[in-house]
């Protein structure tokens, strides 16, 4: 049982601990709390239980980690059952996935429900961070703790939602400096829920007035973006048709404080915001933007290759390099990303395609069915396309001088150097800058 004297010191369960989770416990016990985190991976258990993290490009977690782990406030296991039944609170941050038919899978957070139900002992908080749709935390996971363990919701244990909202490369900084949101079931679930994060993180709170307000906070912040981004790459490719620069116009627009346009680009992938929207569509938001957005995003790949086949004609047989499979810049993180969508279209029009990114190994570029090709490789020099999805720091100088045959550079990030390109008789095009060959 949680009291207020005993806040600081309380026991903590952290159920998956993977990027998000093992941060959020390392931050936890470096703030006096005994973590017992929780993974059903045992590699991941086992090193954790070393005192070292298994996330790469987390800047100050590999610290954080080996600190608590010293201090003895960071322990982890595979059985998460034990690890609930020493603890006071409990945050669950195992992921809610989302299947090839954008169905909702629960496979993972079921089986952690399940396991926290049969550990769980009498004046728990358990709190979700995990993005889901707005309603479960009550209504599947808390009516299921419920059922497994005899433990009446809201008067034997208690229960909270806070979404986690932090950006990969910087979540220790963001923890600290986004506001946490937290909505509890009842009063005492949110006064636990509010001060347990308080003390655990020191950021500023905002307090909802219940648990399906958070949930919806948080897959609302996800459809924002997804729309806006959509909207810039829908002005994007008008503003091709009229021989408009898009960068130009967003600087211009964004002067003015109501217009905040976002950038255009190849196309939108990771795990939330090609993913989050459907928490809606699938849970009766009706036809609309949300959809509509996704639609669009999703086409972008096939715009960027309308594009290139416009200027070179058929791209069969034309060796085509992808830069980047990761869905963004600097992260290890391949779901979802537009290389994917690239590669099946241009496989299917029988090109022969190259994927080079330097976040992963050679064997890891394979798995995801594509040809590495590292740029210190002579065969750069056969390249016909190069195809710029995610402009990781090792880019920033990146020179097309070996690229002796390349005929066109898209740059689908809008990062590359054009004059540099375009003088080395490479045509150079991007997304929203450029009037399409037919226009000219
Ligand atoms: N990564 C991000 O940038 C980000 C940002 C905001 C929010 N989130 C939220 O955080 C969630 C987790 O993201 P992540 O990046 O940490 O995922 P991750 O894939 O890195 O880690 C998930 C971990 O959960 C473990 N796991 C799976 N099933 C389990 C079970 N039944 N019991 C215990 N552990 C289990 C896995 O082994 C893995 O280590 C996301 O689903 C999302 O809702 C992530």
């Amino acid at each position: 049982m949680i009291t207020n004297q005993q806040e600081a010191l309380a026991n903590v369960a952290v159920i998956g601990l993977g990027k998000i989770g093992l941060t959020i416990a390392a931050v936890f016990a470096n703030n006096n709390y005994n973590v017992y985190g929780s993974d059903i991976n045992k590699d991941v258990v086992a090193t954790i239980n070393q005192g070292k993290s298994h996330i790469v490009n987390e800047p100050g977690l590999d610290k954080l980690v080996l600190t608590a782990h010293k201090s003895k406030n960071l322990s982890a296991t595979t059985v998460t059952a034990e690890a609930v039944t020493k603890s006071d609170i409990v945050v669950v941050i195992v992921p809610v996935l989302i299947d090839n038919q954008y169905n909702v899978d629960y496979q993972l957070i079921d089986a952690a429900v399940k396991d926290i139900a049969s550990g769980i002992k009498k004046g728990t908080l358990v709190i979700f961070e995990t993005t889901i749709p707005p309603g479960d935390t009550q209504h599947r996971f808390g009516k299921k703790i419920e059922e497994l363990s005899g433990l009446r919701l809201g008067e034997d244990f208690y229960l909270a939602y806070s979404p986690e909202r932090v950006y990969s490369n910087r979540i220790i900084e963001d923890l600290k400096k986004y506001p946490k949101v937290v909505g509890g079931v009842n009063e005492k679930s949110l006064e636990l829920a509010v001060k347990f994060y308080k003390n655990a993180l020191h950021c500023e709170l905002i307090e909802v007035s219940s648990i399906e307000t958070a949930e919806f906070s948080k897959i609302a912040e996800c459809v924002y973006r997804d729309v806006n981004i959509a909207l810039a790459n829908e002005l994007a490719q008008f503003a091709e048709t009229k021989g408009v620069n898009m960068s130009e116009v967003i600087v211009a627009s964004n002067s003015q404080p109501y217009s905040h346009l976002h950038t255009p680009g190849i196309g939108v992938g990771g795990h939330c915001i090609p993913i989050y929207p459907y928490f809606f569509i699938n849970k009766g938001l009706k036809q609309g933007m949300t959809r509509l957005a996704r639609t669009i995003n999703d086409r972008m790949a096939n715009y960027a290759i309308a594009k290139i086949e416009k200027e070179l004609g058929s791209l069969t047989d034309k060796n085509i390099l992808i830069l980047g499979l990761s869905y963004r810049e600097n992260v290890k993180e391949p779901t979802k990303s537009t290389t994917l969508l690239l590669m099946d279209q241009l496989t299917n029009m029988r090109s022969n395609v190259f994927v080079n990114d330097p976040l992963f190994t050679n064997e890891e570029i394979k798995s995801y069915g594509a040809s590495p090709l590292s740029l210190q490789d002579k065969f750069v020099s056969e390249i016909d396309v190069v195809i710029l999805q995610a402009f990781h720091d090792a880019y920033t100088d990146l020179s097309f001088e070996e690229f002796k045959n390349c005929m066109l550079v898209l740059d689908g990030r809008n990062k590359l150097n054009k004059n540099e390109i375009s003088s080395l008789g490479i045509t150079y095009r991007s997304i929203g800058n450029e009037k399409p060959k037919e226009e000219l």
